[in-house]
C-alpha cells in the first residue's frame, strides 16, 4: 500500500467518530502511517481489534486491511507531522455549537506540541462556523510554538464516509498561512478532484453553505411536493420533470419527511445562530428549518384521515434517519412517535439496523419484525430501506418516503404524492 517516498509524512486523527474513523482509514489505504487517538477506551479497544465502532459501508474491511495505530494517550501525536482534528461539535440548545469538545482537544494538543521543536500542523475537520478556527482554535494554539493550521472541511455522508473521503467531489483546504496548506495540499495530491485552496473562514463557510443549501433542496422540494399533493401531482414526475434541465439537476430532491441526521438540522441552525450573532436576519434559512420541523407532522394528519389514533396500534416501518445507516440522531421518526404517543397510540416499530439506538430514545415502544408492523392499525413508511420493497403491503398504509411497492395497500397514501 505504501505510496511515494521516505519523507511520507505520519498523520495523527484526533477523534474517532463517522468521520474521525473514515479520515483514518482512508489515509491508511493511501499508504500513510496514521495514528488515531480517542477518549474512549472502549472504542480504541474495538478499533484495535479490527472493529469498527460505527456502521460505515468498508470501514470494518478498511480496518483489518490496513493497520492503523490506536490509542488514548494524546502524546502520541508528537510521532506525527499532521493532526486531524474529527471531533464533535454538537448543538447547545440556542442551535448555536457547542465548542467543549473542540477546546479541549486544542488544549491538550497545544500543550503536548510545546515539547515538539519541528513544524507540525492541525488540521480542523471538524465543522465549526465561520470565524471559529481563527478567534478561538488560534489563539489557544499559539503556545505550541511551530505550528501549522488548516481547516479541511470533511463531505462525507454517513453510511459512506469512507467512499465519500476516497472519492471526494472537491477537497476545501482552508490555510492559516501558505506553508500550512502546502503541507496539507501534499497530503491529498494522489486525489482526482480539484482542490480549492481559501483562507480559513472561508473554509469554513464552504462547509455550511453545502450542508445548508442541500438542506435547502430537501425543504424546496418538499413544499413543491406539499402543493402538489393538494393537486393530486406526483412529485417525483416533477422532480423527473425539472432534472432534465442540467441547471437544477436531479440530485437531493426526493421530497418526503423531511431531513435528519446528525449533520444537516445542527448545521443549519447553528449557521442561523451564528447569523443572527452577527446581526444579520437569515429568512430563508430560518424557513428551511422551520418547514423540516413541520413536515413529519404531516404523517399525522394523513393518517388521521384514515383512522383515529387513541388506543390504536401504529407500526412503524424505518426509524433511521436515512437507509444504510444505523443513525437515529435528528431521525424524523422521533418526532412522529413523540406525536402518536401523544395522541394516546401503541406503536410498534421495526427498522433493520437502527433499533438498538432508537430503543436508546424511546425503551416504551414494541420493536418487532416486519409482519408485526404490517399488521398494525395502520403502517408509516419513515426510511427507504431497500428491503421495504419486498413486502407484501396490505391495511392502511401512509409512505413518508415513496416506497413503490406500498402501493398496492388498500389503502395508501404518500406524503407528497
Ligand atoms: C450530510 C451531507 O450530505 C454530507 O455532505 C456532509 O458531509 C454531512 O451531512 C456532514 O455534515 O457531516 P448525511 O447527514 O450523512 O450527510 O446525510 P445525507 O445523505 O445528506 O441525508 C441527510 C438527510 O436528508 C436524510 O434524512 C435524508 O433522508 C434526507 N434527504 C436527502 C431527503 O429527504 N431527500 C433527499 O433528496 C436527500
Amino acid at each position: 500500500m505504501e505510496k511515494g517516498g521516505l519523507m511520507r509524512k505520519v498523520i495523527s486523527v484526533v477523534g474517532l467518530g463517522h468521520v474521525g474513523l473514515a479520515v483514518a482509514s482512508g489515509f491508511a489505504l493511501e499508504g500513510y502511517t496514521v495514528i488515531g487517538i480517542d477518549n474512549d477506551k472502549e472504542k480504541i479497544k474495538g478499533i484495535s481489534s479490527g472493529k469498527s465502532t460505527v456502521y460505515e459501508e468498508g470501514l470494518d474491511e478498511a480496518i483489518k486491511e490496513v493497520k492503523i495505530i490506536t490509542t488514548w494517550d494524546y502524546k502520541e501525536i508528537l510521532k506525527s507531522d499532521v493532526t486531524f482534528v474529527c471531533v464533535a461539535t454538537p448543538s447547545d440548545s440556542e442551535g448555536a455549537i457547542n465548542l467543549r469538545y473542540i477546546r479541549e482537544s486544542i488544549e491538550k494538543i497545544a500543550k503536548i506540541l510545546k515539547e515538539k521543536d519541528d513544524y507540525h500542523v492541525i488540521v480542523i475537520k471538524s465543522s465549526v462556523v465561520p470565524g471559529t478556527t481563527e478567534g478561538v482554535i488560534l489563539p489557544m494554539l499559539k503556545k505550541a510554538g511551530n505550528f501549522g493550521l488548516c481547516v479541511n472541511p470533511e463531505f462525507l455522508r454517513q453510511g459512506r464516509a469512507l467512499r465519500d473521503f476516497l472519492y471526494p467531489d472537491r477537497i476545501i483546504i482552508g490555510e492559516y498561512d501558505k506553508r500550512s496548506g502546502d503541507t496539507i495540499y501534499d497530503l491529498y495530491e494522489s486525489f482526482d478532484c480539484p482542490i480549492l485552496r481559501t483562507d480559513l473562514k472561508t473554509a469554513e463557510m464552504i462547509k455550511y453553505a453545502s450542508n445548508a443549501f442541500l438542506a435547502t433542496k430537501v425543504s424546496f422540494i418538499n413544499e413543491i411536493g406539499n402543493i402538489c399533493k393538494k393537486f393530486g401531482i406526483d412529485v417525483y414526475e416533477v422532480t423527473k420533470g425539472m432534472g432534465y434541465d442540467k441547471r437544477i439537476g436531479d440530485k437531493f430532491l426526493n421530497a418526503g419527511i423531511g431531513f435528519g441526521g446528525p449533520c444537516l438540522p445542527k448545521d443549519l441552525k447553528a449557521l442561523i445562530a451564528k447569523s443572527n450573532e452577527i446581526e444579520y436576519e437569515p429568512r430563508i434559512l430560518e424557513e428551511v428549518s422551520r418547514l423540516n420541523d413541520e413536515q413529519p407532522l404531516r404523517m399525522i394528519e394523513l393518517l388521521k384521515k384514515h383512522t383515529s389514533l387513541d388506543g390504536k396500534t401504529i407500526g412503524m416501518l424505518g426509524l433511521a434517519f436515512k437507509p444504510n445507516t444505523d443513525g437515529v440522531s435528528g431521525s424524523k421518526a422521533i418526532s412522529i412517535v413523540e406525536a402518536l404517543l401523544k395522541e394516546g397510540a401503541r406503536i410498534k416499530a421495526y427498522d433493520p439496523k437502527a433499533m438498538p439506538n432508537f430503543r436508546k430514545l424511546f425503551p416504551q415502544i414494541e420493536y418487532t419484525d416486519r409482519e408485526q408492523v404490517l399488521r398494525c392499525d395502520a403502517t408509516l413508511i419513515l426510511t427507504e430501506w431497500e428491503e421495504f420493497n419486498d413486502l407484501d403491503y396490505k391495511g392502511i398504509v401512509i409512505d413518508g418516503r415513496r416506497i413503490t411497492k406500498a402501493r398496492g395497500a388498500r389503502v395508501y397514501e404518500g406524503i407528497c404524492w
